[in-house]
Formats: structure tokens, sequence, C-alpha cells
């Protein structure tokens, strides 16, 4: 039986590079998520070409740039989706151009790298291109400028969405940033009244073939307690603070008696418009369990306990995690970096669980 690797070019010598480490990664996840051979290569490759320069660096050096995108800097990070009505869809975020000198040629690169997988594909870009301007500045400030994300359907043309900075201008600017792109947008009512929250962290355009293409609006919110977090969510129909709040508890593993403040790592939401009502049709709750955990055996046990919850057969979780990398789960922590829960005008509520490459590291097990 011919592997997914062979269809691969091989790679050059013996250096394990970010691109042939990351590339094998999501080749094993998407023969998990079963999608095509051909398929999986062939977006495999559009990665690797997106990423640019930084693919072919080799994994004996240091990180090029201290990327926010994970915690070890790996340009790169797997995500998949459960729900109880349907398979589980296999997303895959990178920064493209990663490092690549100065922070305003590789936020040139990048742009260039979302319009030549947006060309390939025939998707539409118009969304991204009304606000380019104001998130991809002369100087880019901040964090990251563009991050893409590709949701891996099968059929061969995936669904982009494209992460942009608020702090683009300085994160004085950030609200600013974010009302002028609203306005722009047309999403007056949601510029008049945004999310709560203490930092905008991520606007982000679902771009391509979506039923209903979101405008998602991030923040974070530090120290929040699980009882606190069941106003958060202003979906209608959304889930209600009982059930937001059980998320929470269980994901971060609070016991029920006590109601503590999250402070390692904040909690983050995302409200996600598709419409120009101001009203969301979706809200996301994030927590960043590899904070509240010893390691990543007991975040498994957490997910399977909240993929339980909601219907959802956790083995497609378990088989990832062994795709990932041969490490044991206890040896450390942050495969998993977040687990989240996801609910969407007309769908059944989805369980995410965002996954590392650990290309560069593996953090320690948190002593307690
Ligand atoms: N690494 C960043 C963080 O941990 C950004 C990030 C990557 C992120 N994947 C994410 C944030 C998934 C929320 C959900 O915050």
């Amino acid at each position: 039986m011919t592997g997914l690797n062979e269809l691969l070019p091989p790679p050059k010598a013996a250096t394990r590079t970010i691109g042939s480490h990351t590339a094998r990664q999501l080749l094993a996840l998407c023969e998990l998520a079963g999608l095509d051979r051909r398929e999986s290569a062939a977006y495999t490759r559009a990665v690797n070409a997106a990423l640019g320069p930084v693919a072919d660096r080799s994994l004996d050096l240091p990180p090029g740039t201290p990327s926010f995108l994970s915690d070890d800097h790996t340009p790169v990070e797997f995500s998949l989706s459960f729900s109880a009505d349907r398979a589980p869809t296999l997303r895959v975020l990178f920064e493209p151009a990663s490092g690549f000198g100065t922070p305003a040629e590789s936020s040139r690169l990048a742009l260039r790298a979302l319009h030549g997988l947006a060309g390939h594909w025939g998707i539409s870009t118009e969304q991204l291109d009304t606000v380019t301007d104001l998130f991809l500045p002369d100087e880019p400030q901040g964090a990251f400028s563009l991050w893409i994300a590709l949701e891996l359907l099968p059929g061969g043309t995936p669904r982009m969405k494209a992460y942009l900075n608020p702090a683009a201008n300085g994160a004085a600017h950030a609200e600013h940033t974010v009302r002028a792109a609203l306005r722009r947008l047309g999403h007056h009512h949601a510029d008049s009244d945004l999310p709560e929250g203490d930092q905008l962290l991520f606007l982000a355009l679902d771009l391509g073939d979506w039923p209903e293409p979101r405008l998602k609006i991030y923040t974070t919110h530090h120290g929040l307690t699980p009882a606190a977090a069941g106003t958060l969510g202003r979906m209608p129909g959304g889930p209600g603070p009982a059930e937001l709040e059980s998320f929470l508890r269980t994901a971060a593993g609070t016991t029920p008696d006590t109601n503590p403040r999250l402070t390692l790592r904040p909690v983050q939401t995302c409200h996600g418009y598709t419409d120009t009502t101001g009203v969301p049709s979706a809200f996301t709750a994030y927590v960043p369990v590899r904070d509240y955990a010893r390691h990543d055996g007991e975040v498994l046990d957490r997910a399977v306990v909240l993929l339980d919850r909601y219907g959802i057969d956790p083995s497609g979780l378990r088989n990832a995690l062994g795709a990932l990398t041969p490490r044991p789960l206890e040896d450390g922590v942050g495969l998993i970096s977040y687990l989240a829960l996801a609910h969407q005008h007309g769908r059944a509520p989805r369980i995410t669980a965002y996954l590392s490459s650990e290309a560069y590291r593996v953090r320690p097990p948190n002593v307690r």
C-alpha cells in the first residue's frame, strides 16, 4: 500500500525542518480525518508553500522568531472540531512567512501567500481586501500580523479564515482599528456594541465557500471565574450560564465547591456575526487547558468527559494525539493547548481541541 508520505517529495538529506515535521503530522491527521490521499497531499503542499522560507528552516536551529502562534513558536497548529451530528473537521492554523525579514516584509509576504492560496482554490478575498490597509499598515506592530486557517474539507477545496491583529497600529489603537473595520464591512451595530473583554485579540474573517461567512471578534478575560463566565455569551440560543460554567469547570479542572479566578492565562471568547444586525450568531469559549492541568493525560481525560457530555465519540481525539507524537501524554503538557465550546446558529454544539506540533519543544508537566 502506498503511504501518504510517498506522495511528497523526499526531505532533503536527513535534516528535520519545520516543513517536513508539520507535513508529516498533517498527513497523518488528514488520513485519520478520512481525507483522500491526493487531497491530503495537495493540502499539505499548499500549507508548506504558504509557509514560505520558514518551511525549510532546520529544527536544529532555534525558532527564527518567537511566534505567538504556539507556545514553542512552531508557526503551525492543528485543531479538530467535533460535534454529535457530523464527522470531525480538521483545521490547520499557520503563520505564513513567519519571521521572514522585518515585520513589514513578512506581513507583505504573508498577504501574498494568502492571495496565492485563495487564487489557487478560487476563494474570494473581497472582505479581507476591504480592511487590509487597517491591519497590515506599512509598519505593523504587535505579536503577529496575519495568520491563515484552513478547514480541510473533503473535495479538495478548503474553507479559509484570515486572522488579523487589532493591535497592528499599536495596542492603544486596537479598539479604534476594530471599529473602523466593522464600519467598512457594514457591521454598524456590532460597532456600537463590542463584546466584553479586557483585550481585543483577533479579528477573523471567513473567506470562501462558507454557508454563512462570519466576522469574528476575539476577546480575553483575565482572572475570570467559572461562575462569571456564564454571562459572557451574547448569542441568542447560545450556551446558557449553567452550560458555560460547567464547560469551564470541566476544562479547567475546578471543583464544584470553589470558584477560582483563572489567572495563569486568560480564557478567551469569540463572537461571530453573519449578518449586520449586530446580534451574534456564533459564540465560542476557549480554555487554555495547558496552564490548568499537570499533563496532557489529565487534559485528555477532561476532553473525554466533555465529548461524552455532547454525545461525541472520543476515539478521534485519542488517535489524533497518537498521530502527532509518540511521547507518553504524562511526559508533557500543551499537546492540547485549548479546549473550546462552540455554539453556532442552527448547528449542534461543537467541542474543539487545539493541537500543538511540538516541533521545537515539549513543555514539561506542571508541578502543583
Ligand atoms: N498561541 C496563542 C494563544 O495561546 C494564540 C492561539 C493559537 C490561540 N491558537 C489558539 C488562541 C486557539 C485561542 C485559541 O493565545
